[in-house]
């Protein structure tokens, strides 16, 4: 009986909670916008997204743009190339109002559930390969492919991050295409990270969209993308996180588009921002959210991360692949999946990095291959088709 009445009084609680929730939320919706790719854009005031709803957050005043530029730090051979920019469907059905920002809908509250993402941070090993009879994952459900950066302390990084389309077999799983700054040990690390993912366990479908993460505990109990948790501050009023974003390179590898990702700290507030497509300041991850983090960080990833169940099983691997699905190759017919132009800021200038290391988790699934001979410029090479004669 006391059983019954409690879990009775659990369910109205719970059931308040969810419409006063929604409630809340629908009276900051200044404007609704419908996309044509059945996504919900809806506006917020600024001051009223869910970041401030974290507890070390009350008191934080809003910046509203980095104080300093370092996009503007480039050398000859960035001014040559084009800017790339990327759209978003939902930007065709509508815009938000001056001091609102666009929060794409979520459905589903499993998402949540869905975001948790680790990632590591220490390797100590170069060129770690690891042999499928003796897989020993970094993150357990994780495979990896990227190079990484590590030796300094980094206060940014950036990259063109191709822009493509990847099978995901099963709506548990996903795969993500990143920038990643990463700082502290192993399994308690913390981590921002922005590029693009298919998730259909957070997004409700397979479309490619573009993302941001962070954690502060190796995802173990923080960690979501976009504004699906408190913490991210988010300052434009064009770009919606986790809405999709194109024009996808074509499979064939012609004229691929590529999303600039650049990740870097404001020397005053020790806020982290995200620039996109060294256009659009989207907003960043409050100084407050972090400890090492407020310092610099550690390493930076550039590449892919596929999650399963299923990785490191033989038989019977995912067939989710990474990166645009295809191995690594330069030939651009192959049409595999890159990050160029890598930069890094080291003592307060933007710099190709040095030493960085190549890493895969099952390299006959998802390698990883560096070009710096013969190329002005290095490249990184990435991905893979998941399940296939290579991975069985
Ligand atoms: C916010 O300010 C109040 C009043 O000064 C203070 O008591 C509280 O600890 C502050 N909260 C945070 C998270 O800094
Ligand atoms: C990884 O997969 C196992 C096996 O399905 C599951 O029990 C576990 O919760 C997963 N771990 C993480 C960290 O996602």
């Amino acid at each position: 009986m006391g059983f019954k009445w409690k879990s009775l009084m659990l369910t109205i609680f719970t059931f308040l909670m969810v419409v006063c929730n929604a409630s809340l939320i629908n009276s900051n919706v200044v404007r609704s916008i419908k996309s044509e790719d059945g996504d919900v854009i809806d506006c917020i005031p600024i001051h009223k997204q869910p970041a401030f709803d974290h507890p070390a957050l009350q008191n934080h005043s809003i910046q509203m743009r980095p104080s300093n530029d370092p996009t503007m730090a480039k050398t000859e051979r960035e001014e040559e190339v084009p800017n790339i920019v990327v759209k978003q469907l939902w930007q065709k059905s509508g815009s938000c109002p001056q001091g609102t920002i666009p929060i794409r809908r979520t459905q589903t509250k499993e998402g949540h559930i869905a975001s948790k993402k680790p990632s590591f941070s220490h390797l100590n090993d170069k060129e770690k390969m690891v042999d499928n009879n003796d897989l020993e994952l970094l993150q357990l459900n994780h495979s990896l492919a990227v190079l990484i950066a590590q030796g300094f302390a980094y206060y940014g990084a950036k990259g063109d991050i191709k822009l493509c389309y990847a099978q995901v077999e099963r709506d548990d799983e996903y795969t993500t295409n990143q920038v990643s700054l990463i700082t502290g040990p192993f399994r308690n690390y913390e981590a921002i990270e922005s590029g693009w993912a298919v998730n259909p366990g957070v997004y409700g479908d397979r479309q490619t969209r573009l993302f941001v993460y962070w954690t502060v505990d190796g995802s173990v109990n923080t960690g979501c993308f976009d504004l699906t948790c408190p913490g991210f501050v988010q300052t434009s009023s064009d770009i919606a996180l986790g809405a999709p974003i194109y024009p996808i390179s074509d499979p064939e590898g012609n004229d691929p588009s590529v999303i600039t990702i650049f990740i870097h700290k404001d020397p005053e507030t020790n806020n982290w921002w995200v620039n996109y497509g060294e256009e659009v300041n989207i907003g960043y991850w409050p100084a407050e959210l972090f400890n090492g983090l407020c310092f610099h960080a550690e390493s930076v990833q550039w590449g892919g991360d596929v999650y399963s169940k299923r990785v490191g099983m033989h038989p019977g691997h995912t067939a989710t692949g990474m990166g645009c699905g295809q191995y690594p190759s330069p030939e651009p017919f192959f049409g595999s999946a890159f990050v160029k132009r890598m930069r890094v800021i080291q003592n307060k200038v933007l710099v190709p990095p040095a030493f960085v290391n190549t890493y895969a988790d099952e390299y006959r699934c998802y390698r990883a291959l560096y070009l710096s001979d013969y190329v002005e410029d290095p490249e990184f090479y990435y991905g893979g088709p998941g399940r296939n004669f290579l991975c069985p």
